[in-house]
């Protein structure tokens, strides 16, 4: 399959694009579009062949369900039998924006991306190319994030065109993704909320909305350890590059001692290693690559460099990748979270 690459402009010319695109959505093609968080890739939402052409595309196991976006919230009517407070008011707080909701799924919903649960799962995105893709087309758009599965997420074009050309239909390039991971997942179909899995919005945020706000023990625990997550595609390993990641956390001093300590074992083998590391303290390692995460007290800019981060260390081809951590009091939370699964739970505690 030929896959089309366009450039959004920022001028009139751009809507020739969103026509072309829609035209192939709504004949149940393939499209990726950038988001606030990631970029997509979108099928039209109620096709249930076009859905399958996404599980295809990225090799994603099918009991993985897929997210689906919308533009306006009289949409949650269509998608939802129990549109509740709780989805009310997130709604009116944080969307459009970087928060996808569960909530009980009608039966207009296709069991196939919905992965057979009973509830799906909703966002409004704030992309303005994203939105305005939504509403051109005229379809809710379902879109898991454009990578192969188990890779990073992409966050520039030039990584939804390593991953998926010739398997789409349409690339629409805009490098403007800004928060750099996924959306934060709220199941509100319970009897309390609980955050699946963290992004952007905190804990905090939807703590001072909601009151009570669990989460989900997959989030910190490992499948390892029998923890079943309730996002069925959180029990997957993923986020990883070709290298084998390994996390080293503890004072600063100590963590830089042991990454170059094992560095140097590995020079020994005479493996290539790579480093992510804060930019106050890039400078202490010697590493064949150091990727400058941005400062310690940026967790906006690491979220935003992470997986552009993962995926350049397979250009190099480098064979293992040291980490430090990174602080987890806002969007942080969601990098560890992303690194901890990239690294398949190998920690080393110095
Ligand atoms: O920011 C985002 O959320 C991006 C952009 C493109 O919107 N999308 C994204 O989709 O990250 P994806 O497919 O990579 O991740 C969707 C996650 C998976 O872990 C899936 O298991 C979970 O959402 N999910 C989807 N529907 C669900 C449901 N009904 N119940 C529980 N988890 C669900
Ligand atoms: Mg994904």
């Amino acid at each position: 399959m030929d896959t089309v690459v366009e450039r959004i402009s920022h001028s009139d010319s751009d809507e020739q694009i969103y026509e072309r695109a829609s035209k192939i959505l709504r004949s149940g093609g393939l499209v990726a579009f950038p988001t606030e968080t990631v970029y997509g890739l979108g099928a039209d939402a109620l096709d249930k062949d076009a859905s399958a052409k996404i599980y295809a595309a990225k090799g994603r196991p099918s009991d993985n369900p897929l997210i689906v976006h919308i533009a306006d919230k009289k949409a949650l009517y269509e998608l939802s039998s129990d549109v509740n407070e709780w989805a009310l008011k997130a709604a009116e707080v944080f969307w459009p924006g970087p928060l996808t909701m569960i909530l009980k799924k009608k039966d207009i919903v296709p069991d196939s991306i919905t992965g057979g649960l009973p509830t799906v799962a909703v966002r409004m995105p704030s992309h303005p190319v994203a939105a305005r893709l939504i509403k051109k087309s005229g379809v809710y758009i379902a879109a898991p994030s454009a990578n192969i599965s188990g890779k990073p997420s992409p966050t520039k074009a030039e990584h939804v065109i390593h991953d998926m050309n010739g398997r789409i239909d349409m690339i629409i390039a805009d490098d403007t993704v800004d928060i750099g991971v996924e959306s934060t997942i709220i199941d509100l179909s319970g009897s309390v909320p609980v955050i699946l899995r963290p992004g952007y919005i905190t804990w905090q945020q939807l703590a001072d909305v909601f009151g009570e706000v669990e989460v989900d023990p997959a989030v910190t625990g490992s499948v390892a350890d029998g923890i079943v997550p309730k996002a069925p595609g959180m029990k997957y390993k993923h986020y990883s590059p070709d290298a084998k990641v390994v996390i080293v956390m503890g004072e600063t001093g100590r963590v830089a001692d042991k990454i170059n300590e094992l560095t140097a074992q590995r020079h020994e083998e005479g493996a290539s290693v790579g480093v992510m590391a804060v930019s106050e303290n890039v400078g202490m390692y010697n590493a064949d690559m150091v990727v400058d995460m941005g400062s310690r007290c940026d967790e906006a800019e690491a979220a935003k460099k992470l997986f552009s981060a993962l995926r350049s260390f397979d250009d190099k081809r480098i064979e293992y990748v040291y980490s430090e951590s990174f602080p987890t009091d806002n969007v942080g939370q969601a990098v560890m979270n992303r690194l901890i699964k990239a690294a398949g739970h190998t920690i080393i505690k110095v």
